[in-house]
């Protein structure tokens, strides 16, 4: 067993600064101490301006730290009184995965037990499962390695998993023999995977457990896409509704009263008899190109709705309940904030009847809408993802790269979001 100790007897100042800006608890290796023959005395090339000491060479005085049941080989570090653990290296050895969020320095810990654990380096404070803990001391980090306090440590795991006496931090995480023990390794084993989101731990556990026939691959894109919620459940306020490949769905709704800021008027010659009808402008552009290569082919198109204000789309989704009840109206008809006709970069075409999919005008965009840009966006036998019956005549503008990789790869547009838009920014 390899114990090192290093008492760190840092400024007061320093203390402080570290805590504030989340730095810097200068951990030193034995041959840098050994290098340092002068105790106390500050070296040139020291520019943190700790002084280190090392422990008399007394075992006594180090702690060591078994996991289940293995005597692990890492130092402890001594800090104003307080012992300090590698977090990554201990959560790691207890079988956890540990993710890191560079935007605000947040680690995020999926632990066997199933258990989330969050804490923002710097900080005093670490939550487990959404309950917050505070502590007398904040974690440091020095040179990419975060340092947890051990009470802090131990406040992450289960009660009595951990236990700090006679110089030795035991930690019994023994992996449950349960199915939700098998579940939650299921799904950490699957956290390798590029897709997964840590923030979604226990609801791919929970669909794992409720669809046991599907592989883990088909439980995080499901989760992905959020389909293990019902609709108009757990709604999202979107945060980029500007965004030309902005997602717009029944988990996700626009800002109330969201008006995009490009959005042109028509020319009367592409819209239903010559209505005055507003688009965005990329999407416009694309759409004047396509009706011009329909017409050329002797297809004639036109709009018969385009972008929609929220006030509108309430008055057709009212409508809609009083005349065909809401069960009906859910399936064609987007509430108020949420349909994509709001965000100017959608357009029904020449009408919004089911015979629409026997037309010309139909096959031509099914063989080339993808060219300009557009998507159908609500496909045939695919309302359990999208939330919509199948409407033939719904075009979505995402651009001719996206429309095209979704055409090629026979995706509607929640698969390619969730699959290639949608980022997990915990690494
Ligand atoms: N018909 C589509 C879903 C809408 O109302 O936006
Ligand atoms: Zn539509």
């Amino acid at each position: 067993m390899k114990k090192r100790i290093l008492i760190l007897m840092m400024a007061v100042s320093l203390l402080s600064s570290m805590y504030a800006s989340a730095t810097s608890l200068k951990v030193k290796t034995k041959t840098e101490v050994e290098a340092e023959s002068t105790v106390g005395v500050e070296c040139e090339a020291d520019t943190e301006k700790d002084v280190a000491v090392e422990e008399p060479a007394s075992e006594e005085n180090g702690f060591a730290i078994v996991i289940n049941g293995n005597t692990e080989d890492f130092s402890t570090s001594v800090f104003d009184e307080t012992h300090y653990v590698p977090l990554r290296t201990v959560f790691e050895k207890a079988g956890a995965r540990v993710y890191f969020r560079n935007r605000d320095h947040q680690i995020l810990i999926l632990t066997r037990d199933g258990d989330m654990v969050r804490h923002v380096v710097g900080t005093n404070t670490i939550s487990v499962n959404g309950m917050a803990k505070s502590f007398s001391k904040p974690s440091v980090s020095e040179q990419f390695t975060t340092y947890l306090p051990v009470d802090m440590l131990a406040a992450a795991f289960r009660a009595g998993a951990v236990t700090v006496e006679n110089q030795q931090i035991t930690v019994h995480t023994p992996i449950p023999n349960t199915d939700c023990g098998k579940a939650v390794n299921d799904v950490l084993y699957t956290g390798m995977y590029s897709t997964f989101n840590p923030e979604k731990f226990q609801r791919y556990i929970n669909y794992h457990i409720k669809n046991p026939g599907y592989s883990m691959n088909g439980v995080v894109f499901t989760v992905n896409i959020g389909l293990d919620l019902p609709f108009y459940e757990n709604v999202s306020v979107i945060v980029n509704p500007y965004d030309p490949l902005v997602l717009v769905n029944k988990y996700n709704r626009l800002p109330s009263n969201f008006r995009p800021h490009n959005l042109v008027q028509m020319n009367r010659n592409y819209t239903s008899g010559g209505k005055e009808y507003l688009m965005e402008k990329t999407a416009y552009d694309s759409f004047v190109r396509m009706v011009d290569a329909a017409r050329k082919e002797g297809i004639s198109m036109r709009a018969v709705s385009t972008y929609r204000t929220e006030d509108y789309q309430k008055r057709l989704y009212d409508k809609k309940v009083r005349t065909t009840g809401q069960r009906n109206a859910d399936n064609y008809s987007a509430r108020p904030g949420f349909s994509e006709h709001q965000t100017g970069l959608a357009v029904d075409i020449n009408s919004t009847s089911a015979s629409f999919e026997n037309s010309k005008a139909f096959r031509w965009l099914q063989k080339h809408a993808h060219e300009y840009g557009f998507i159908m966006r609500y496909p045939k036998g695919q309302t359990w993802i999208t939330g919509y019956a199948y409407e033939p005549w719904h075009y979505r503008y995402v651009g001719v790269k996206v429309a095209g990789e979704m055409y090629c790869q026979g995706l509607n547009y929640e698969q390619y979001y969730a699959q290639y838009i949608v980022g997990n920014e915990f690494k």
